[in-house]
């Protein structure tokens, strides 16, 4: 009895609690926020229209609990809530002149466990201090910014981080020239890393993280070897840099990794044997670097593996061997592995092949039929020793939208049913032998 009426009075209590204190956002976080918001307008020429195009902003008013505005969200604890999400991806006009300042209002909101301000066309250098106070970040995209300089050392204290993505910005820490002055010293000293544009050792710090996508940015100096601290890294996607030296022997040991994109910087050496390891892996971009030696035929030994590509290097592929592959590509680049002799036979039980790049080798023989299959979406043999002519079924396929051929030795007529291939876009196929006149049907193509 007595305990029935402790119940009820404590209901009662928290009852009277939840009635007098409105469950809002807290009123800093709601004034960091409309900070933000009139930072933002007063960055955009036209203050009137700005609301219109800014979508969601309209809804951030003083009036309102900021919780109730869009790309805020919000997470309640006991009686009080706070401001856990911001989703502010293509917030800002490509050309506007919103500047990273903007982060400086966000870094007061301590509670964020989500932040992302991709595609903002975002100017400046990332803040160097103010990530220290988002302790709680789990989910961090600046993707598709113009912001440069290098990468706060704050953000590596960020230990819950899963998600890092500062892609496509011109990010790498390059020396800038006009580096003078005891301000730009000390930031210098701070981040001696950031000089040479490194990705920074302290990255190791960052263990919980699950992707890392720094593509398309100024990236210079090897890949640090603290990276291989991160075991829990499902994706690293470094393409498009100006990184050197090899790639981590011990890379492997990066076993649930299943996207390891590393294409289109200055890598040197072999592929690492360690890669075998990675059982989980899906997607291997390795091309455009300056990687040597033999291609290993345990690559295709990985079950999961549906993208490869290794084109563009030193590489070499022994066409001499006959391999059974135990996984099933969708996507595969050679190019440029002094593939010779023979269209590899192996490749004929890669049936759900959509991607094959063969070029700049030295094939022989004819287009085989198991090229012609009708998934196939883009070909590409130009630049080989290729003779015959080609199955006209090639051009039955509805999948197939870009075919290159150029400089090989085919002949024969070009099929009548060319024009039949209506998801052609790129068809290029000078520089053989072709005879004969050109199919009226061509008219009905949509070249691009
Ligand atoms: C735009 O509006 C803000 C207030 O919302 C004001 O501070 C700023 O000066 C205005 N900018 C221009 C260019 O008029
Ligand atoms: C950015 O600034 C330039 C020059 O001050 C101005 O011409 C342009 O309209 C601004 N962009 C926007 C979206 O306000
Ligand atoms: C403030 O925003 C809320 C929605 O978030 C809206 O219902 C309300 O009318 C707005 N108030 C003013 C004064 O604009
Ligand atoms: C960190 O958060 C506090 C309190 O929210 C704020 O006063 C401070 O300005 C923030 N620090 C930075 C560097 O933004
Ligand atoms: C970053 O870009 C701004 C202009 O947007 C420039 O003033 C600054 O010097 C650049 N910083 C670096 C490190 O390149
Ligand atoms: C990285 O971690 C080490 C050890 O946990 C710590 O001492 C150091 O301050 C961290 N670095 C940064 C930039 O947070
Ligand atoms: C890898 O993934 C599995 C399954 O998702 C998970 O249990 C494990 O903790 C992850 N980390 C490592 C280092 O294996
Ligand atoms: C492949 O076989 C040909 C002829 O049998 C031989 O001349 C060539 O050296 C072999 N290539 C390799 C890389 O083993
Ligand atoms: C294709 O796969 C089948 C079944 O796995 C196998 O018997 C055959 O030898 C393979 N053909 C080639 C050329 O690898
Ligand atoms: C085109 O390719 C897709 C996937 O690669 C496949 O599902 C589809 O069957 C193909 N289309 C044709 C006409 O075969
Ligand atoms: C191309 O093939 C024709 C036969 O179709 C042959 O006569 C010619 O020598 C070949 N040209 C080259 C450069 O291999
Ligand atoms: C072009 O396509 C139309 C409609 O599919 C077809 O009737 C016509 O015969 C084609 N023209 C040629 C030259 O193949």
């Amino acid at each position: 009895m007595t305990n029935l009426s402790l119940l009820l009075a404590t209901l009662l209590l928290s009852f009277s609690i939840l009635k007098s204190t409105c469950l809002c956002c807290p009123q800093y976080q709601k004034a960091a926020l409309l900070e933000f918001k009139s930072l933002v307008l007063g960055d955009l020429a036209d203050n009137s229209s700005a609301d219109k195009m800014l979508g969601g902003l309209e809804t951030w008013n003083s009036s309102s609990d900021c919780c109730h505005w869009e790309m805020v969200r919000c997470f309640s604890r006991g009686s009080s809530k706070e401001v856990t999400g911001l989703d502010l991806s293509n917030l800002f006009p490509l050309d506007s002149n919103v500047t990273s300042d903007v982060l400086k209002l966000i870094f007061r909101i301590r509670s964020l466990m989500t932040l992302d301000l991709s595609y903002n066309a975002m100017k400046g250098e990332i803040p160097r201090t103010g990530f220290a106070n988002l302790t709680k970040l789990v989910y961090l995209d600046l993707n598709n910014n113009n912001l440069n300089g290098s990468i706060p050392s704050q953000l590596f204290s960020l230990r819950y981080l899963e998600f890092l993505d500062l892609s496509t910005n011109a990010i790498g820490g390059k020396l800038s020239s006009s580096v003078a002055g005891l301000k730009n010293l000390e930031q210098l000293i701070l981040n001696g890393n950031s000089i040479q544009g490194q990705i920074p050792a302290e990255i190791g710090n960052l263990t919980n993280l699950h992707k890392l996508l720094l593509l398309q940015n100024e990236f210079s100096g090897g890949i640090p070897l603290s990276l291989l601290q991160l075991r829990e890294l499902e994706t690293l996607d470094l393409r498009r840099n100006s990184l050197s030296g090899e790639i981590p022997n011990d890379i492997g040991i990066l076993a649930n990794m299943t996207t390891l994109a590393l294409s289109n910087n200055a890598l040197t050496g072999a592929i690492p044997q360690s890669i075998r390891d990675m059982t989980k892996l899906v997607t291997l971009r390795l091309d455009s670097n300056v990687l040597a030696g033999e291609i290993p035929t345990w690559l295709f030994d990985l079950h999961d593996m549906k993208s490869l590509f290794l084109g563009g290097n030193k590489l070499k592929w022994n066409n001499n061997v006959s391999i059974v592959p135990k996984c099933m590509l969708t996507e595969l680049s050679l190019r440029s592995c002094s593939v010779r002799g023979p269209m590899p036979l192996w490749l004929s039980n890669q049936t759900e092949l959509a991607f094959l790049d063969l070029s700049e080798n030295e094939l022989e023989g004819t287009y085989p039929q198991w090229l012609a299959e009708p998934n196939l979406g883009t070909v590409i043999l130009s630049d080989n020793m290729l003779t015959g002519s080609l199955p006209p079924r090639l051009f039955e396929s509805r999948n197939l939208s870009v075919l290159v051929l150029s400089r090989n030795n085919f002949s024969g007529e070009l099929p009548e049913t060319m024009g039949q291939s209506t998801s052609v876009m790129v068809l290029m196929l000078s520089s053989n032998n072709f005879s004969g006149h050109v199919p009226k049907s061509i008219s009905n193509l949509t070249l691009i």
